[in-house]
Protein backbone atom coordinates (compact mmCIF):
# COMPACT_ATOMS: atom_id res chain seq x y z
CA UNK A 1 0.00 0.00 0.00
CA UNK A 2 1.33 3.86 -1.31
CA UNK A 3 0.55 5.79 2.15
CA UNK A 4 0.27 9.69 1.01
CA UNK A 5 -0.37 12.73 2.64
CA UNK A 6 -1.12 16.27 1.10
CA UNK A 7 -1.53 19.31 2.93
CA UNK A 8 -3.66 21.60 1.03
CA UNK A 9 -5.59 18.79 -0.73
CA UNK A 10 -8.06 21.17 -2.04
CA UNK A 11 -5.61 22.82 -4.52
CA UNK A 12 -6.63 21.74 -7.93
CA UNK A 13 -2.86 20.52 -8.73
CA UNK A 14 -3.01 18.74 -5.40
CA UNK A 15 -6.69 17.00 -6.74
CA UNK A 16 -4.98 16.56 -10.15
CA UNK A 17 -1.63 14.82 -8.54
CA UNK A 18 -3.93 12.86 -6.41
CA UNK A 19 -6.23 11.14 -9.13
CA UNK A 20 -2.75 10.66 -11.12
CA UNK A 21 -1.37 8.76 -8.76
CA UNK A 22 -4.44 6.50 -8.24
CA UNK A 23 -4.37 5.47 -12.55
CA UNK A 24 -0.63 4.17 -11.58
CA UNK A 25 -1.91 2.89 -8.55
CA UNK A 26 -4.90 1.03 -6.91
CA UNK A 27 -3.16 0.58 -3.39
CA UNK A 28 -3.59 3.88 -2.74
CA UNK A 29 -4.58 5.66 1.25
CA UNK A 30 -4.71 8.88 1.40
CA UNK A 31 -4.76 11.38 4.16
CA UNK A 32 -6.22 15.05 2.95
CA UNK A 33 -5.30 18.19 4.95
CA UNK A 34 -7.31 21.72 4.26
CA UNK A 35 -9.46 24.33 5.99
CA UNK A 36 -12.27 23.48 4.23
CA UNK A 37 -14.27 20.73 4.94
CA UNK A 38 -17.21 20.17 2.51
CA UNK A 39 -14.51 20.35 -0.56
CA UNK A 40 -12.39 18.03 1.61
CA UNK A 41 -15.52 15.53 1.75
CA UNK A 42 -15.86 16.30 -2.22
CA UNK A 43 -12.26 15.33 -3.12
CA UNK A 44 -12.59 12.30 -0.52
CA UNK A 45 -15.54 10.61 -2.39
CA UNK A 46 -14.20 11.30 -5.32
CA UNK A 47 -10.70 9.52 -4.80
CA UNK A 48 -12.87 6.24 -3.24
CA UNK A 49 -14.85 6.20 -6.52
CA UNK A 50 -11.53 6.00 -8.41
CA UNK A 51 -10.76 3.00 -6.30
CA UNK A 52 -8.62 4.54 -3.32
CA UNK A 53 -8.16 1.91 -0.60
CA UNK A 54 -8.98 4.34 1.71
CA UNK A 55 -9.27 8.35 2.14
CA UNK A 56 -9.56 10.27 5.28
CA UNK A 57 -9.52 14.10 5.85
CA UNK A 58 -7.77 16.25 8.69
CA UNK A 59 -8.97 19.63 9.28
CA UNK A 60 -6.16 21.93 9.10
CA UNK A 61 -5.68 25.92 8.20
CA UNK A 62 -1.50 26.36 7.56
CA UNK A 63 -2.04 29.77 9.09
CA UNK A 64 -3.52 28.32 12.92
CA UNK A 65 0.15 27.77 14.65
CA UNK A 66 -1.02 25.23 17.16
CA UNK A 67 -3.04 23.23 14.38
CA UNK A 68 0.24 23.22 13.05
CA UNK A 69 1.93 21.76 16.10
CA UNK A 70 -0.06 18.75 16.72
CA UNK A 71 -0.93 18.10 12.89
CA UNK A 72 2.02 14.89 12.83
CA UNK A 73 0.22 13.56 16.17
CA UNK A 74 -2.89 13.26 14.18
CA UNK A 75 -1.64 12.36 10.81
CA UNK A 76 0.40 9.45 12.95
CA UNK A 77 -2.80 7.96 13.90
CA UNK A 78 -4.04 7.55 10.51
CA UNK A 79 -1.06 6.84 9.03
CA UNK A 80 2.21 5.50 10.98
CA UNK A 81 4.55 5.39 7.45
CA UNK A 82 4.33 8.29 5.09
CA UNK A 83 5.29 7.02 1.60
CA UNK A 84 4.68 10.32 -0.17
CA UNK A 85 4.31 13.93 1.40
CA UNK A 86 2.82 16.58 -1.01
CA UNK A 87 3.13 20.11 0.13
CA UNK A 88 0.87 22.27 -1.87
CA UNK A 89 -0.55 25.31 -0.18
CA UNK A 90 0.16 28.98 -1.07
CA UNK A 91 -2.03 31.87 -2.18
CA UNK A 92 -0.83 34.83 -5.00
CA UNK A 93 -1.15 38.08 -3.17
CA UNK A 94 -2.03 41.34 -5.04
CA UNK A 95 1.34 42.42 -5.31
CA UNK A 96 -0.01 46.40 -5.23
CA UNK A 97 -1.69 45.82 -1.98
CA UNK A 98 1.22 44.59 -0.42
CA UNK A 99 3.08 47.74 -1.22
CA UNK A 100 0.93 49.73 0.97
CA UNK A 101 -0.48 47.22 3.57
CA UNK A 102 2.05 45.87 5.83
CA UNK A 103 0.05 43.84 7.66
CA UNK A 104 -1.70 41.85 4.16
CA UNK A 105 2.08 41.85 2.84
CA UNK A 106 3.27 40.33 6.13
CA UNK A 107 0.25 37.52 6.55
CA UNK A 108 0.46 36.21 2.98
CA UNK A 109 4.02 35.89 3.09
CA UNK A 110 3.57 34.47 6.89
CA UNK A 111 1.60 31.63 4.33
CA UNK A 112 3.14 31.43 1.68
CA UNK A 113 6.95 30.82 2.97
CA UNK A 114 6.93 30.83 7.21
CA UNK A 115 4.27 28.97 7.80
CA UNK A 116 5.45 26.45 4.95
CA UNK A 117 9.09 26.28 5.99
CA UNK A 118 7.82 25.67 9.83
CA UNK A 119 5.62 22.85 8.71
CA UNK A 120 8.51 21.38 6.21
CA UNK A 121 10.64 20.92 9.49
CA UNK A 122 8.44 19.17 11.37
CA UNK A 123 7.72 16.69 8.43
CA UNK A 124 11.40 15.92 7.65
CA UNK A 125 11.74 15.25 11.44
CA UNK A 126 9.85 12.46 11.01
CA UNK A 127 10.58 11.38 7.79
CA UNK A 128 14.07 11.44 8.88
CA UNK A 129 13.22 9.17 11.69
CA UNK A 130 11.73 6.83 9.64
CA UNK A 131 14.52 6.86 7.10
CA UNK A 132 12.14 6.46 3.84
CA UNK A 133 9.81 8.48 1.57
CA UNK A 134 9.58 11.15 -1.00
CA UNK A 135 9.06 14.67 0.11
CA UNK A 136 7.18 17.07 -2.77
CA UNK A 137 6.78 20.44 -2.46
CA UNK A 138 5.35 23.25 -4.67
CA UNK A 139 6.83 25.92 -5.18
CA UNK A 140 6.89 28.56 -8.44
CA UNK A 141 9.49 29.82 -11.12
CA UNK A 142 8.45 32.95 -9.14
CA UNK A 143 10.78 31.83 -6.84
CA UNK A 144 13.68 31.82 -8.99
CA UNK A 145 14.01 35.72 -9.78
CA UNK A 146 11.94 38.89 -8.73
CA UNK A 147 9.91 40.32 -10.63
CA UNK A 148 8.55 43.97 -10.17
CA UNK A 149 5.02 42.43 -10.90
CA UNK A 150 5.33 39.42 -7.88
CA UNK A 151 7.48 40.07 -5.90
CA UNK A 152 6.10 39.44 -2.49
CA UNK A 153 4.82 36.19 -4.15
CA UNK A 154 8.68 35.61 -5.86
CA UNK A 155 10.15 35.82 -2.54
CA UNK A 156 8.33 33.46 -0.42
CA UNK A 157 8.58 30.78 -2.92
CA UNK A 158 12.47 31.30 -3.48
CA UNK A 159 12.50 31.23 0.83
CA UNK A 160 10.48 27.63 0.64
CA UNK A 161 12.84 26.91 -2.63
CA UNK A 162 16.60 27.72 -0.94
CA UNK A 163 15.22 25.62 2.63
CA UNK A 164 14.05 22.99 0.47
CA UNK A 165 17.54 22.79 -1.05
CA UNK A 166 19.51 22.59 2.10
CA UNK A 167 16.55 20.12 3.64
CA UNK A 168 16.90 17.70 0.43
CA UNK A 169 20.98 17.27 1.74
CA UNK A 170 20.35 16.48 5.24
CA UNK A 171 17.15 13.88 3.99
CA UNK A 172 19.14 12.17 1.76
CA UNK A 173 21.47 10.52 4.44
CA UNK A 174 18.29 9.08 5.80
CA UNK A 175 17.36 7.77 2.02
CA UNK A 176 14.36 10.49 1.87
CA UNK A 177 14.21 12.27 -1.27
CA UNK A 178 13.34 15.56 -1.64
CA UNK A 179 11.92 17.46 -5.14
CA UNK A 180 11.22 21.07 -5.32
CA UNK A 181 8.32 21.55 -7.66
CA UNK A 182 8.23 24.55 -9.72
CA UNK A 183 5.15 25.27 -11.85
CA UNK A 184 5.08 28.39 -14.13
CA UNK A 185 1.42 29.09 -15.21
CA UNK A 186 -1.20 26.60 -14.41
CA UNK A 187 -5.05 27.37 -14.84
CA UNK A 188 -6.36 26.91 -11.80
CA UNK A 189 -8.75 28.70 -8.95
CA UNK A 190 -5.45 30.91 -8.01
CA UNK A 191 -4.84 32.39 -11.28
CA UNK A 192 -8.60 32.66 -12.49
CA UNK A 193 -9.08 36.25 -12.30
CA UNK A 194 -5.67 36.65 -14.35
CA UNK A 195 -5.14 37.51 -17.81
CA UNK A 196 -2.17 34.63 -19.30
CA UNK A 197 -0.36 34.19 -22.20
CA UNK A 198 -2.18 30.88 -23.06
CA UNK A 199 0.06 29.26 -24.78
CA UNK A 200 2.33 29.02 -21.46
CA UNK A 201 -0.88 27.89 -19.81
CA UNK A 202 -1.16 24.14 -18.59
CA UNK A 203 -3.47 22.33 -17.21
CA UNK A 204 -3.34 21.00 -13.41
CA UNK A 205 -3.40 17.21 -15.00
CA UNK A 206 -0.51 18.01 -17.16
CA UNK A 207 1.28 19.35 -14.33
CA UNK A 208 0.42 16.69 -12.16
CA UNK A 209 1.80 14.04 -14.66
CA UNK A 210 5.43 15.84 -14.48
CA UNK A 211 5.28 16.03 -10.95
CA UNK A 212 4.40 12.62 -10.11
CA UNK A 213 6.52 10.92 -12.42
CA UNK A 214 9.19 13.46 -11.71
CA UNK A 215 9.02 12.91 -7.96
CA UNK A 216 8.81 9.04 -8.47
CA UNK A 217 12.21 9.34 -10.20
CA UNK A 218 13.55 11.51 -7.12
CA UNK A 219 13.76 14.59 -8.87
CA UNK A 220 15.20 17.69 -7.23
CA UNK A 221 13.66 20.47 -9.21
CA UNK A 222 10.79 19.63 -11.12
CA UNK A 223 9.92 22.20 -13.48
CA UNK A 224 6.27 21.78 -14.93
CA UNK A 225 5.59 21.69 -17.27
CA UNK A 226 9.38 20.80 -18.16
CA UNK A 227 10.21 23.83 -20.27
CA UNK A 228 9.74 26.08 -18.23
CA UNK A 229 13.44 25.37 -17.36
CA UNK A 230 14.69 26.94 -20.60
CA UNK A 231 12.75 29.58 -19.82
CA UNK A 232 13.64 30.19 -16.47
CA UNK A 233 17.33 29.72 -17.64
CA UNK A 234 17.37 32.19 -20.79
CA UNK A 235 15.32 35.02 -17.72
CA UNK A 236 18.34 34.00 -14.87
CA UNK A 237 20.83 34.83 -17.56
CA UNK A 238 19.46 38.26 -18.47
CA UNK A 239 21.52 40.69 -16.81
CA UNK A 240 20.20 43.25 -14.34
CA UNK A 241 20.92 46.50 -16.73
CA UNK A 242 18.77 44.86 -19.12
CA UNK A 243 16.43 43.17 -16.73
CA UNK A 244 15.14 45.88 -14.57
CA UNK A 245 14.14 47.86 -18.00
CA UNK A 246 11.66 45.13 -18.24
CA UNK A 247 7.50 45.17 -17.45
CA UNK A 248 7.80 41.96 -15.90
N1 LIG B 1 -1.57 28.06 -10.50
C1 LIG B 1 -0.37 28.50 -10.84
O1 LIG B 1 -0.20 29.13 -11.91
C2 LIG B 1 0.81 28.23 -9.95
C3 LIG B 1 2.08 28.55 -10.44
C4 LIG B 1 3.20 28.33 -9.63
C5 LIG B 1 3.03 27.78 -8.37
N2 LIG B 1 1.77 27.50 -7.91
C6 LIG B 1 1.67 26.95 -6.57
O2 LIG B 1 0.95 25.72 -6.64
C7 LIG B 1 0.36 25.46 -5.35
C8 LIG B 1 -1.07 25.00 -5.55
O3 LIG B 1 -1.84 26.07 -6.09
P1 LIG B 1 -2.99 25.86 -7.16
O4 LIG B 1 -2.52 26.47 -8.41
O5 LIG B 1 -3.42 24.43 -7.15
O6 LIG B 1 -4.12 26.83 -6.62
P2 LIG B 1 -5.47 26.56 -5.81
O7 LIG B 1 -6.28 25.51 -6.48
O8 LIG B 1 -6.08 27.90 -5.62
O9 LIG B 1 -4.95 25.97 -4.43
C9 LIG B 1 -4.39 26.78 -3.42
C10 LIG B 1 -4.34 25.93 -2.17
O10 LIG B 1 -3.77 26.68 -1.12
C11 LIG B 1 -4.66 26.64 0.00
N3 LIG B 1 -4.59 27.83 0.83
C12 LIG B 1 -4.66 29.11 0.45
N4 LIG B 1 -4.61 29.89 1.54
C13 LIG B 1 -4.51 29.05 2.62
C14 LIG B 1 -4.44 29.22 4.04
N5 LIG B 1 -4.47 30.42 4.62
N6 LIG B 1 -4.36 28.12 4.83
C15 LIG B 1 -4.35 26.90 4.29
N7 LIG B 1 -4.43 26.65 2.97
C16 LIG B 1 -4.51 27.73 2.17
C17 LIG B 1 -6.04 26.52 -0.62
O11 LIG B 1 -6.97 26.07 0.35
P3 LIG B 1 -8.56 26.45 0.24
O12 LIG B 1 -9.12 25.50 -0.78
O13 LIG B 1 -9.05 26.22 1.59
O14 LIG B 1 -8.62 27.89 -0.21
C18 LIG B 1 -5.74 25.50 -1.71
O15 LIG B 1 -5.66 24.20 -1.18
C19 LIG B 1 0.53 26.74 -4.54
O16 LIG B 1 1.60 26.59 -3.64
C20 LIG B 1 0.87 27.79 -5.59
O17 LIG B 1 1.63 28.85 -5.06
C21 LIG B 1 0.68 27.70 -8.68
Amino acid sequence: MKNILIIGATSAIAQACARYWLQHSNDCHFVLTGRDQQKLAAIQSDLQIRGAVAVDCLPFDLADESGRASLLERVEQLMPQLDRVLVAPGSLPDQQRCQTDESYAAQAFQLNANAIVLLLERLAGKLEQQRSGKLIVISSVAGDRGRMSNYFYGAAKAAVTTFCSGLMMRLQKAEVSVSIVKPGFVRTPMTADLELPEKLVATPEQVARVIVDGAEKCRSVIYAPGFWLLIMTIIKLIPNFVFRRLSL
